[in-house]
């Protein structure tokens, strides 16, 4: 494929962020797009001229998005607005659909650097599951490498496959149906790959082939929800991997807002005290002469709806005979 096609057709995989798809080029009919509300709502609409989005702002016509800039903010007939963004492995995690459980950013991220994780890499990985972590997974190894998804569930596969083509990542990505725990990975990809992930309920049983499957010195990593998953799965993993551990991934969100301490912006049980905030003083000279000092305070409190524990990971490289 010639770099320009690869421009027009993977929209997710611009690694050269000039060529990102937002800075590319504007909106057009079939396009798929994230429309944001705000951030815990939005929803991904392919772009279909004739079509209407109808939500509690309002009507808006797909027609008057054609041709504006990925970004944008457009009107409802009501006067309502959204925004459109430009689709990404992050906001899709945020609005595909959950056929399974699904690793989030923090955990995202964090497999991705800690499994090394760069452009030409050939990934292994099982369960597909709804193909949160795959999409990322095929923006890392872009351009020119490949990841290899298993799942033993034949719809779930083709259900992630439909997305991967959706969403424009499909061609670093092949989805095989096969059951991982019971058969290992296919024996052609021996040596081949510079990472495995696993997302099993026993992952144990896979251990013996990932590191089969392993270039030397390479890393696998595991996801487990269970620390009893976990202890089996360091158990096994100690005959052919060194450098075994395992982290959990915590991520702490914050509502950051800036009010005035007098005029009643902090919401109840928000004592200042206990909340982490830089004062700005001003003072202004009143209708009567006298000066007249008010503190506006920005305030940063944890929000209430982040999520606590997804999952254990673990990591293991490959030990050098
Ligand atoms: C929790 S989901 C994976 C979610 C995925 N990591 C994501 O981010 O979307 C686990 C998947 O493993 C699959 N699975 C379970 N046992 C399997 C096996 N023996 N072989 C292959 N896939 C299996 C399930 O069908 C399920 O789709």
């Amino acid at each position: 494929m010639y770099e320009s096609d690869l421009c027009r057709t993977v929209t997710m995989l611009a690694i050269d962020p000039s060529k990102k798809l937002s800075f590319q080029r504007l909106i057009s009919n079939g396009d798929l797009v994230i429309v944001y509300e705000r951030h815990n709502s939005m929803k991904a609409i392919k772009v279909c001229d004739g079509s209407e989005l109808q939500n509690r702002f309002g009507v808006f016509k797909h027609s008057d998005w054609i041709g504006k800039p990925f970004g944008s903010k457009v009107l409802s007939n009501k006067g309502g607005f959204v925004y459109l963004l430009a689709p990404t492995p992050e906001l899709w995690t945020l609005v595909l659909s959950h056929r399974t459980q699904i690793l989030y950013i923090a955990d995202i991220s964090f497999v991705v650097m800690y499994l090394e994780i760069v452009p030409g890499c050939v990934v292994l990985e099982s369960g597909t599951g709804s193909g949160s972590l795959t999409t990322s997974l095929a923006r890392a190894v872009a351009p020119c490498g490949h990841v290899y998804t298993f799942d033993f569930h034949e719809q779930r596969a083709a259900a992630a496959k439909e997305d991967f083509e959706k969403t424009g990542v499909s061609s670093m990505i092949t989805v095989g149906v096969r059951d991982i725990q019971g058969q290992g990975f296919p024996e052609e990809f021996c040596g081949m790959a510079d990472s495995v992930f696993l997302d099993l309920p026993q992952p144990w049983l896979t251990m013996p082939s990932a590191a089969k499957m392993l270039k030397q010195d390479a890393v696998l990593c595991s996801f487990s929800p269970c620390i009893e998953q976990v202890q089996r799965s360091c158990e096994t993993l100690k005959k052919d991997f060194t450098d075994i551990r395992t982290f959990e991934v915590l991520l702490r969100t914050y509502e950051v807002k800036e009010g005035s301490l007098d005029c009643g912006n902090i919401n109840k049980g928000d004592s200042p005290q206990s909340l982490p905030c830089k004062r700005k003083q001003s003072s202004s000279r009143s209708s009567n002469g006298t000066n007249k000092s008010s503190a506006t305070t920005v305030m940063a409190k944890p929000c209430s709806e982040a999520k606590g524990h997804t999952g254990y990971l673990t990591f293991a490289r490959l030990k050098c005979l």
